[in-house]
């Protein structure tokens, strides 16, 4: 739930320069994002999501993209540009959550319609994308998590 203000300019320029800075494979730096202000396409992107009663309109978003090429290939022969997407993304809603606004990385969308209502050409991938905007409350907790016994292992599985 957000409040319908827009977010300042230097508060979405620090976001988006917190993913700038974050590390890629053989810094290759592939990704591009997308502010969405404009209400008739931030309109469009829910349609995409339809998602929409989860997260009651939020005045922005930031929609991240990246080309299969724009990363590298690892020694098993997988591409990485998901995992350069995920390093740069998880980077900028940190430092949005630290500017004290509210995010929710979207995972479930309709990517070609994305790609469609924001011109993105067709060799880059829109992995996730992200609502941002004032929250209307502050969160009182996120979702239990697993214990640092359960995942943590010294010296074997
Ligand atoms: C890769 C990824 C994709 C996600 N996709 C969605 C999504 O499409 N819709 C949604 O409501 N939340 C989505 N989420 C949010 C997660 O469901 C949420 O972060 C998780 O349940 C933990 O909740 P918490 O952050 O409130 O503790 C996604 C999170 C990640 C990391």
């Amino acid at each position: 739930m957000f409040k319908k203000d827009i977010p300042e300019k230097d508060k979405i320029e620090r976001i988006l320069d917190a993913a700038r800075l974050a590390p890629t494979w053989a810094n290759m730096q592939g990704m591009h994002y997308i502010v969405v202000k404009d209400p008739e396409k931030v309109k469009s992107v829910w349609n995409a999501v339809g998602q929409r009663q989860k997260f009651a309109e939020a005045p922005i978003f930031i929609v991240g993209a990246i080309k299969e090429k724009g990363s590298g290939t690892n020694g098993n022969g997988e591409k990485y540009y998901p995992v350069d997407f995920g390093i740069c993304f998880e980077h900028l809603l940190l430092a949005a959550t630290a500017e004290g606004l509210g995010t929710c990385w979207i995972g479930w969308f309709n990517e070609e319609k994305i790609k469609e209502v924001l011109e993105i050409p067709k060799a880059y991938r829109v992995l996730g994308l992200t609502p941002l905007g004032y929250p209307l409350k502050q969160k009182e907790s996120v979702q239990e998590r697993n214990s640092l016994e359960q995942i943590v292992h010294y010296d074997r599985f």
